[in-house]
């Protein structure tokens, strides 16, 4: 975070809560964007991704009370609470998100005092770069901070994850939260979401960058189709643990093999949820080849990975729009482009893909104007680059 923005939101914290800047701590937690492996997390397979630079900020003060104030840059409304008064509140809007968070850390354990809080972030709202995974784990970070309590970042994600799944009620699986909680500088993170084991990997993009697409699409329907793809992939794992022989013990769609899953896909019979399950299998199995190709820093066959995982997710799981499609089929026709997909749960939001740095300002220039033309919406695009995970920064 830049020394001048820092001195700015001191500046606004102190107007806001008064005092002075001197007993005000900072932490910042990133975005995300996913390299690979899409809607996956919730099956128990492979996930690639990485945290970004741009993300959120938390300026943070403690109270000798027990009152919760909270503001935003971002949003008019400020929230004032007590520790024990932290019902999710639909007109809390925003602030149930870091709400949601102190909740369950306050029932872990009692947290001694309240505090002010002013955040501020600059990942586009509704984008698909997990802004709201941000908030939640820069909260749980700095609480635990604060408390002298043990940081582990494991169980930070989870937390955060639970806090959106029971208070926030979205059923997302853990890649945000733990791609934001376990990320490095200049690595990318490959989680086995089973069991949580991960390797932080060197991305090694040589004269290749990462450049994100935001379609300013909005996301409509996309909670209850993402509930749907969720329940169709339980379905399947209990129609094949029932029927298919050999799988009594099946937990997981992506524990199949590409090879196993073609023996058995034909007991599934509905040919939608066939398809959804190939394309869990398929994609697990890519994400482990799209490392091993990066490891060899194979970095056309890695971005031809990006691409195959696009094309599954817009014709077997279904979760791409016409502006998706648009923005990476573009991209694909403009030259020094090696790969391109949308990323994250797909109904909108962003696209990412790897342009060879010759070639970024032409391929932000074609795919923007071709994008307007044919769909009306503009777009735009960052040059992203992989950041740390949640930490405090002064
Ligand atoms: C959202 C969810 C994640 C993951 C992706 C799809 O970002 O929060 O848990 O399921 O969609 O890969």
């Amino acid at each position: 975070m830049e020394v001048k923005l820092i001195e700015q939101l001191k500046g606004r914290f102190v107007e806001l809560y008064g005092g002075n800047a001197a007993d005000i701590a900072v932490y910042h937690a990133p975005g995300r964007v996913n390299l690979i492996g899409e809607h996956i997390d919730y099956n128990g397979g492979y996930v690639f991704p990485a945290a970004l630079t741009i993300g959120t900020a938390l300026l943070f003060r403690r109270r000798t009370d027990d009152v919760l104030n909270m503001a935003s840059e971002g949003f008019a409304l400020t929230v004032q609470k007590s520790l024990s008064d932290l019902n999710y509140q639909a007109a809390d809007d925003w602030s149930n998100f870091p709400k949601g968070v102190i909740s369950l850390l306050n029932d872990e354990q009692a947290i001694s005092s309240g505090f002010d809080m002013l955040f501020y972030g600059n990942i586009p709202n509704g984008s698909g770069l997990s802004s709201s995974a941000s908030i939640e784990v820069l909260t749980a970070y700095a609480i635990l901070d604060q408390e002298n309590r043990e940081i582990d970042r494991t169980q930070i994600a989870l937390l955060a994850q639970q806090a959106e799944n029971e208070y926030i009620g979205v059923k997302c699986g853990i890649m945000d939260q733990f791609a934001i909680a376990q990320g490095k500088k200049d690595h990318a993170v490959l989680l086995r979401c089973n069991d949580l084991n991960y390797d932080q990997v060197p991305f090694e993009s040589g004269s290749y960058q990462l450049v994100i697409g935001n379609t300013n699409k909005r996301r409509e329907l996309a909670h209850s189709a993402y509930n749907e793809r969720r329940g169709q992939c339980e379905a399947a794992v209990e129609i094949l643990r029932t029927e298919a022989s050999g799988l009594e013990n099946l937990k997981w769609l992506a524990d199949l093999s590409e090879a196993q899953y073609s023996e058995v896909s034909h007991v599934l019979e509905d040919e939608v949820m066939q398809r959804r399950a190939r394309h869990v299998v398929e994609e697990n199995a890519r994400v482990l080849r799209s490392v091993e190709l990066l490891r060899q820093g194979n970095l056309e066959e890695f971005g031809k990975m990006m691409t195959l995982s696009h094309e599954s997710l817009r014709d077997l799981y279904e979760v791409s729009c016409r502006e998706l499609d648009v923005m990476v089929d573009t991209a694909l026709q403009v030259p020094g482009v090696l790969g391109a997909r949308m990323t994250g749960a797909g109904f909108g939001g962003c696209t990412v893909s790897l342009v060879h740095e010759d070639h970024v300002e032409e391929f932000i220039r074609i795919v923007g104007d071709t994008y307007n033309r044919e769909t009306g919406l503009t777009g735009e695009f960052y040059v992203s680059k992989i950041g740390d995970g949640v930490r405090r920064v002064e």
